[in-house]
């Protein structure tokens, strides 16, 4: 399996330094090359860097001020009535499938340039529209933030593949467990070690805290 599908993470925590230029390009080709309904590449991809319009765009996030730690974002938004001609009503939700085709692919991309990266979908779309003077026959979808993490984060929980998958139909053919093999196996194995990570390293802490107040104690003596 693909080793950046693997890592990516959804990263809320960032160094407040710039991302090379090589590696924004890289990202937004990604995107441009992601699939698109009928080959219409009806996105456009904008490219925030301002600390001062970052700032706008994040309280218009409904707030979320981690929002501002990142020194890159990307807005994706996508033409929805350039689709609508071709799909009629099914445009827009081709377009939007569309635009989350490539805002994957960038954060694909943004795992393999080891930046971190996160989808952002909560926002207050007409402050949006304002602030970006976006035209009538556009829509915002998504925003990406880039930039270095200045921590590494884990792996939320995540459903199992026998949870996730029919076969032939709905709710139909469940295979055994045991027959969805390795991923799955090495994924709650993973999941497991990073568990006892942490229980271990909380143990430290504790450990040392103790041994820290009891050296205190016997120092004061
Ligand atoms: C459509 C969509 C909208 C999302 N919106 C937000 C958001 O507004 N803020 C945020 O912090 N994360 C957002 N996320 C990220 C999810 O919270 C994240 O993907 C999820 O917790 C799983 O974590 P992972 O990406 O590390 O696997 C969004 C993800 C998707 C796909």
């Amino acid at each position: 399996m693909d080793e950046n599908i693997l890592k990516r993470r959804s990263c809320k925590n960032y160094l407040q330094i710039p991302i090379e230029w090589s590696k924004l390009v890289n990202i937004l080709k990604a995107g441009s090359l992601a699939p698109s309904a009928g080959n219409l590449q009806n996105w456009k991809f904008i490219v925030i860097q301002e600390k001062e319009n970052r700032q706008k765009i994040a309280n218009s996030c409904l707030f979320q001020t981690w929002m501002n730690q990142a020194p890159t974002y990307i807005i994706v938004c996508g033409n929805f009535q350039m689709a609508q001609k071709y799909y009629f009503e099914r445009g827009n939700m081709f377009t939007i499938q569309s635009c989350a085709a490539a805002m994957e692919n960038m954060l694909i991309e943004a795992t393999n340039q080891k930046l971190g990266s996160n989808w952002v979908g909560a926002f207050d779309e007409q402050k949006l529209n304002e602030i970006l003077e976006i035209e009538d026959e556009w829509k915002i979808y998504s925003i990406l933030t880039l930039g270095y993490e200045s921590e590494k984060t884990e792996m939320p929980n995540k459903l199992e593949l026998k949870d996730q998958v029919y076969f032939e139909k709905f709710k139909e053919n469940q295979y055994e467990a045991s027959l969805f093999p390795i991923s799955n196996l090495k994924n709650e194995i993973n999941n497991q070690i990073n568990k006892t990570k942490s229980e271990i390293i909380g143990q430290k802490n504790k450990i040392q805290k103790k041994i820290e107040e009891n050296k205190k104690k016997l120092l004061e003596e």
